[in-house]
């Protein structure tokens, strides 16, 4: 997938939600990835507020929430001189393009979104328009920018089918107007999953003790859950996501920040009970998040800096955005 510079560079855009801290597996599992795109690809990242509140949230947690996650991001490796880091609710074209896609957007579609089913089971006292919309506004998301490629976890993939589907929709009725993007899913890191339920995947949501760990986390509090990490009544270490999701899990996270293949890791750890595996993997951990977490707090506590940073992202996304959106007004016949 190397590109080369003298052609167009092809378009990534992905956003995540500002919905609670950042995880272990949001970063291995999406920014690592981000960051190794960028060199290559014209980026967009974006904090997606406007999904957010989908489900409740607390104003103050909200914008705190935003601002933490822009300076994760940079002290992650994004750099925000070479792609687009903004905030959904500051470029209106998301808005104003997400009502024009609702109207080619069919309720038989959004009503077999596996997301909306989840949540609408989870928050039955606010199953609102936009928890059902939602697919509409990521469409929107994704097709202002022409994006080709659009790197999202499992979990994500059926949103990036429908967006195509409405863009193809769009397209059979008004002419080329968007480019039908790609789901992108890495193979590796893709799916890091709770230590503590291991079939699940590991969510800022969990609200298990211990599954979930945080890209901010001491040193004390990550090795804390690494040690109690659940694996097996095996003594293996062996990578079978069927048979030993635990183990596997853990060998997963190992490899993402340290690079090595499973074999190598299972050649390391033949003979080894699990006890010093999980302080390995823990110490692997801690000292990948080590820099993160100092460069996190030193950009947080400048907030002008991060201004500064968000502005020139939705600067720079606005103008790509209202592009597509002129012409998505114009073809839909609204009066120029
Ligand atoms: N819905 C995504 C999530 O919950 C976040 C998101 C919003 C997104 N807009 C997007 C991801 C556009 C990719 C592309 O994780």
């Amino acid at each position: 997938m190397e590109t080369n510079n003298t052609e167009a560079r092809k378009i990534i855009l992905s956003g995540i939600q500002p919905s609670g801290k950042l995880t272990l597996g949001s970063y291995l599992g999406a920014i690592k990835n981000w960051v190794r795109l960028s060199d290559n690809y014209d980026c967009y990242f974006m904090m997606a507020d406007m999904h957010a509140i989908t489900v409740r949230q607390e104003p103050a947690t909200l914008r705190k929430t935003v601002l933490e996650q822009i300076a994760e991001y940079i002290a992650c490796g994004l750099d925000p001189d070479s792609c687009a880091l903004f905030i959904q609710s500051q470029v209106p074209a998301h808005a104003e393009l997400s009502w024009v896609l609702s109207c080619y957007t069919m309720f038989g579609e959004l009503s077999r979104m596996t997301q909306f089913k989840d949540k609408s089971t989870k928050h039955t006292e606010n199953i609102n328009a936009g928890l059902f919309t939602y697919p509409a506004l990521m469409a929107a998301d994704i097709l202002l920018y022409q994006a080709d490629l659009v790197p999202v976890g499992d979990d994500q993939k059926q949103h990036v089918e429908i967006c195509r589907d409405i863009a193809q929709r769009f397209n059979g009725v008004y002419g080329d107007t968007f480019k039908i993007p790609e789901p992108f899913i890495p193979k590796v890191g893709a799916r890091i999953m709770s230590l503590q339920e291991p079939t699940m995947k590991m969510s800022k949501s969990d609200t298990t003790a211990g599954g979930c760990v945080y890209l901010l986390d001491s040193p004390d509090e990550l090795m804390r859950a690494f040690k109690r990490a659940v694996t097996d009544s095996d003594t293996e270490i062996r990578y079978d996501p069927a048979e030993k999701p635990g183990v596997s899990n853990l060998m997963q996270i190992y490899s993402s920040v340290t690079d090595k293949s499973f074999p190598e890791i299972e050649a390391e750890f033949a003979g080894k009970g699990y006890g010093a595996f999980k302080s390995t993997v823990g110490e692997a951990v801690v000292e990948t998040l080590r820099p993160i977490r100092e460069k996190t707090e030193e950009l947080f506590a400048n907030k002008d800096y991060l201004a500064e940073i968000y502005r020139a992202g939705a600067q720079k996304a606005g103008y790509a955005a209202n592009k597509t959106l002129r012409k998505v007004y114009k073809r839909v016949g609204f009066v120029q």
